[in-house]
């Protein structure tokens, strides 16, 4: 079990029960970290105040190490909403990479449903494992580690979202997984990958969409509201595609 602990500059960390807590402002016993259960306020010995509360999936996403690039929550929430995946979706994904997607995606299937992942990387499965039992998603997901373009195991699927570069060798197998009315969505850094996909989609896939999500934050105070000077640049484009066809 984790809990989060941000401090009064608002810096965040996963802490793990069941241990004293060495921050750079001094030590919280293990026993107060107990007393306040899931959310309150903490002191170091020095006198130092914390904040510490339940971890959202979305600070589990922004405090896990990512060694594969992972997909935001802007482009997952909208996987999510333009396909109507909820509890009980069959949903199929590739690749697995560290569990960013796989996350949202279990998410949002528990109970009822299920998310089949297919990685090629052993290493890189070994690591999405540990978010996903570190997040308590695990009993959703069927990790495989498999070559997906060797094909799906999986028939009747509501969704297939693929994030690898080549998802157009993908796309044969995603027509006999879906059910009919099924969604393929493709995750494509490039407009030449998205491009290669579109063109080449077998004739079952219509009402094809290609997008991008464009997310701008803003600073809202009473002196000034403005859109934040940084913001996340591109991460992908986004292409929807239905099977309507046999
Ligand atoms: C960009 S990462 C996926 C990130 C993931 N969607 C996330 O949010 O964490 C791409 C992954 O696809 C895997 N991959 C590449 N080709 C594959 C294939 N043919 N079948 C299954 N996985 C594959 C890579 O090993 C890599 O881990």
């Amino acid at each position: 079990v984790k809990k989060l602990l941000i401090d009064r500059q608002g810096k965040r960390q996963l802490v793990k029960e069941g241990e004293d807590l060495h921050t750079h402002s001094g030590v919280i016993k293990e026993a107060d970290l107990k007393k306040v259960k899931y959310s309150g306020q903490v002191e170091t010995h020095t006198g130092k105040k914390f904040t510490i509360m339940e971890p959202s999936l979305i600070d589990f996403i922004e405090k896990m190490q990512k060694r594969a690039q992972i997909v935001y929550p802007k482009d997952s929430a909208t996987i999510i909403g333009l396909t109507g995946i909820g509890s009980g979706s069959k949903v199929v994904e590739a690749g697995t990479g560290v569990a960013g997607l796989t996350m949202m995606l279990a998410n949002a299937v528990r109970p009822e449903g299920k998310i089949y992942t297919y990685e090629i990387r052993e290493e890189h499965q070994k690591e999405a494992r540990k978010h996903l039992e570190e997040s308590g998603l695990l009993e959703h997901v069927e990790m495989k580690l498999q070559n997906i373009y060797d094909g799906i195991d999986e028939k009747e699927v509501d969704v297939v979202i693929l994030d690898l570069p080549e998802p157009w060798d993908a796309s044969d197998h995603a027509v006999k997984a879906l059910k009919f009315g099924g969604y393929l969505v493709c995750y494509a850094p490039s407009i030449e990958q998205t491009k290669k996909f579109v063109t080449s989609l077998p004739r079952q896939f219509q009402e094809t969409q290609t997008m991008e999500i464009i997310l701008r934050t803003w600073e809202v105070s009473e002196q000034r509201c403005r859109p934040n000077t940084r913001m996340i640049g591109h991460t992908a484009f986004l292409t929807f595609t239905r099977k309507m066809g046999e």
